[in-house]
């Protein structure tokens, strides 16, 4: 029996996912002690159950991946069989080496985490950049599907007279097949980033923004400086206006006001992160993974 659960950030997705299987959904009640400590109770018997857990790894990341530890540990102990994550948003991906002396690389030892304790991974864009494949740190299944040609369509259905721009050059991955799908012309700006908070962008390949409707398209949106960059020029160059795509939206603090005192005047996510920007269902491409494997 496949038995569907969520530890708080993915409910909804959860249930979705469960309907779509055609399988049990079983609430795990998550709390804590007075002085903290985990407690964790699932509502119904999962022994002899292959259990999905769905949790996205936002908000709160460090909390999210100790309870998928507690919760993936818990059904092992309850006599469980197979445990699969979903992880829509995976987060530490962005540490994927030592950028300054002496920092933890903080990628592998998530990663070490989940090796130990879940069977088997699925997850939306993870931010592969260094790393070539999900297998260069996970030694458990671990499987990345990728959003592109549902936000390529989303383009297409609802942007008219557009061009896509990636923000930065690692951002090709996503851009180019949005375009590709959306059967629009795609840039790929040059970004420098100074700190957390300051980055600058120029364009290497130019294209003619005058007068259309600019598409940025960005794996993440965590601060919204990437984002607010590509879009103040883009706006210099003549364009008409700017949405903001991306498949993770953290939305850092100010992020989304700045976006908009930048010239953004839509951000839409995909829904791997609960947000009220939420326009774009990843849940059909993760049920059908599930339903294959
Ligand atoms: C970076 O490598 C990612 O692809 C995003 O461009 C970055 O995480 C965005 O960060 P922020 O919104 O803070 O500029």
């Amino acid at each position: 029996m496949v038995i569907v659960t969520s530890l708080g950030n993915s409910e909804k997705m959860a249930r979705s996912i469960a309907r779509r299987l055609k399988a049990k959904y079983v609430v795990c009640d998550v709390s804590a002690f007075p002085d903290g400590d985990r407690y964790m109770r699932f509502a119904k018997n999962v022994r002899g159950s292959n259990v999905i857990i769905v949790q996205s790894f936002q908000p709160n990341p460090q909390k999210s991946l100790l309870d998928v530890v507690f919760a993936a540990e818990g059904i092992k102990q309850l006599g469980g069989r197979r445990v699969t994550v979903v992880a829509p948003y995976l987060a530490y991906m962005r540490q994927d080496k030592m950028f300054n002396p002496g920092e933890v690389i903080s990628s592998r030892v998530m990663a070490k985490l989940l090796n130990n304790s879940v069977d088997s991974i699925v997850t939306i864009d993870p931010h592969l950049h260094r790393y070539k494949s999900m297998s260069d740190i996970f030694k458990i299944k671990a499987m990345n599907l990728c959003s592109n040609p549902l936000i390529g369509a989303y383009v297409k259905r609802n942007i008219k007279n557009a061009v896509v721009i990636g923000p930065d050059s690692e951002s090709y991955q996503w851009a180019e097949e949005v375009a590709e799908v959306a059967g629009v012309q795609c840039t790929v700006f040059e970004k420098t980033r100074y700190s957390s908070r300051k980055v600058s962008v120029k364009m290497m390949k130019p294209i003619d923004m005058k007068g259309k409707n600019v598409v940025i398209v960005d794996d993440i949106i965590s601060t919204g400086h990437t984002i607010a960059e590509a879009a103040k020029k883009a706006k210099s160059l003549g364009a008409r206006s700017v949405t903001a795509i991306t498949v993770h939206g953290l939305f850092a603090g100010d992020a989304l006001k700045l976006m908009k005192k930048a010239g953004v005047s839509k951000v839409v996510s995909c829904n791997t992160i609960a947000h009220k920007t939420n326009g774009i269902d990843v849940t059909p491409l993760l049920t059908s993974w599930l339903k294959k494997n």
